[in-house]
């Protein structure tokens, strides 16, 4: 866990915002450390945890609701700087002694004005209006006795306010999101006008640690790892690699469901480039015979999950080396124990990694990133000198091209999709968008098309691309490829790819669709 010593840390309490994540990533990019727990916390949890800020995220609750989370009211007497954000700032106003009302849905842009600057609107101009973004039902309407109004907007008369004698803060509005024009400035000034915190969590102080705590937990016992050839464990392997050295072993699985040239790039980049003992097993075979038959997604998930798992099992033991760790590339969003996450969902489809692990597994884990978000990780592995086709990748589910090829998967259809695939990955490339896409790929659709090549009749297999640019991958939309673009792929792909006749392009948002089609 991150020292405390050694950083400052802001404690985010989780209303159930959607943009509670987004409140910890703004924070993380001031280069200030800070975790999401829910509201359940106790206050002496809380004074043990030693944050030097809190920040009281949005939610969907009324204050005046029966049972909605809450904070002890102490808290705000701790004299910790507290800034809460909606809801939170509602909840203050209720405990404070003030009056939330329950008003009209505002959902959009507002014009602020800051009637007083310094601290909190440290740099702002009272002749000036600026952008605020609003999502609430309830607002405050009356301040508690002790607390004065700092900002406000045509329909809001307190958009912002504060206790007079603490550091407690309150915005209606959201500064974490980025139509708040400002908001990046409210935040700063929060932290280190208003709570003192100093920028010190950067990649390299965290890899610095990272490796003192791998080392320790490791001693000298041996390590292994399954790589995927995705960023999170390829960074994970890379800082365990840097605290332990050749006891670490990393097992790369060829399940014959990766894409064109994949093995070869994760040979050449660990073995070669970054001097790590990797160990490929060639498990192709194994893999499309426990595929053989099944059609259904989640039925191919379970196959290959369980296939992964024997064979790495197996990997590990023929190894010989007596590992007691794994290392895993298990991210932050995947441990947070939040309100907005910590509900009873329907499971859409079962993401497996290696977290699909039995739980009796003869290891103890080591999780290095535990802390950290996607673009932390790409940061920490450049900064751990991996090459930039690896850490700015687009995610690659743990299936591979096992739920790419629609229907059942055969050896000859992978073919087709690679092929594919890569030419449609080459030619983003050329034109310069891959960086501008969360994911892109081709799908191996279950039809056959007409078509007609030279004088004849063909009836072959048909291409669908997929492209979307979302943030976390929760929601997605489809990107507006330039025309030139597309063409060029589908005429390409049509040519080059023998067996194919037909290629559309997908043009459907998550929700509804998702982002793989099975
Ligand atoms: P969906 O298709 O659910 O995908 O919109 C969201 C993100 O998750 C990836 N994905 C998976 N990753 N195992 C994984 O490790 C899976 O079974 C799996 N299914 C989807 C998908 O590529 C996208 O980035």
């Amino acid at each position: 866990m991150t020292d405390q010593k050694t950083h400052d840390r802001v404690l985010i309490l989780d209303y159930g915002s959607q943009y509670t994540q987004l409140i910890a990533r703004r924070i993380r990019e001031e280069r200030v450390f800070c975790e999401i727990h829910p509201p359940t916390r106790s206050l002496e949890w809380i004074r043990d945890w030693n944050p030097r800020a809190i920040i009281l995220s949005g939610g969907p609750s009324s204050v005046y609701d029966p049972d909605v989370p809450s904070v002890d009211a102490e808290l705000l007497r701790s004299g910790i700087p507290i800034l809460g954000i909606c809801y939170g700032m509602q909840l203050i106003a209720h405990l404070e002694g003030g009056r939330v009302h329950n008003g009209t849905r505002e959902y959009g842009r507002a014009e602020m004005r800051v009637a007083e600057t310094g601290d909190l609107f440290e740099g702002f101009d009272p002749a000036e209006s600026t952008r605020v973004w609003c999502s609430h039902g309830d607002h405050v309407d009356e301040p508690p006795p002790g607390y004065r109004v700092l900002a406000s907007t045509r329909t809001l008369p307190m958009a912002a306010f504060r206790a007079v004698d603490r550091e407690v803060y309150g915005v209606q509005f959201h500064p974490e999101v980025a139509h708040t024009v400002r908001g990046e400035e409210i935040i700063s000034n929060f932290l280190f006008r208003v709570a003192g915190c100093e920028p010190t969590w950067t990649p390299g102080a965290f890899i610095e640690e990272s490796v003192a705590r791998v080392r320790e937990v490791a001693g000298d016992a041996e390590v292994i790892c399954g790589l995927s050839g995705g960023v999170d464990s390829s960074v994970a392997a890379t800082l365990v690699h840097r605290a332990i050295g050749d006891r670490l072993t990393c097992i790369f699985v060829d399940n014959g469901l990766l894409r064109k040239g994949e093995r070869e790039s994760v040979e050449r980049t660990f073995k070669r480039h970054m001097g790590i003992r990797l160990v490929v097993v060639d498990a192709r075979e194994e893999f499309l015979a426990a595929l053989e038959g099944i059609t259904e997604p989640e039925a191919k998930r379970k196959a290959i999950g369980n296939t992964f798992i024997r064979v790495f099992e197996r990997s590990a033991e023929e190894q010989g080396r007596d590992a007691r760790f794994l290392v895993q590339g298990t991210l932050y969003p995947d441990v947070i124990e939040s309100v907005s996450t910590g509900g009873p969902s329907v499971t859409i489809k079962t993401h497996h990694n290696v977290g699909g692990l039995p739980e009796d597994m003869p290891f103890e884990l080591i999780e290095p990133l535990r802390e950290l978000f996607k673009d932390e990780v790409r940061n920490v592995g450049r900064e751990l000198g991996l090459p930039e086709d690896f850490v700015g990748r687009h995610p690659f589910p743990g299936p591979g091209l096992g739920i790419r090829v629609l229907g059942e998967v055969h050896e000859e259809r992978l073919a087709v999709l690679r092929e594919a695939d890569a030419i449609y990955l080459e030619e983003i490339r050329e034109a310069g968008l891959y960086d501008e896409i969360w994911q892109a790929f081709a799908v191996l659709l279950p039809v056959r098309s007409v078509g007609v090549m030279g004088d004849g009749r063909t009836y072959e297999n048909v291409i669908a691309l997929r492209a979307v640019t979302s943030r976390d991958g929760m929601t997605a939309d489809w990107y507006p490829f330039p025309h030139d673009v597309l063409g060029r792929i589908s005429t390409r792909i049509i040519n080059e790819v023998s067996g194919v006749n037909r290629v559309t392009y997908d043009v459907s948002s998550k929700p509804p669709a998702t982002i793989e089609w099975e």
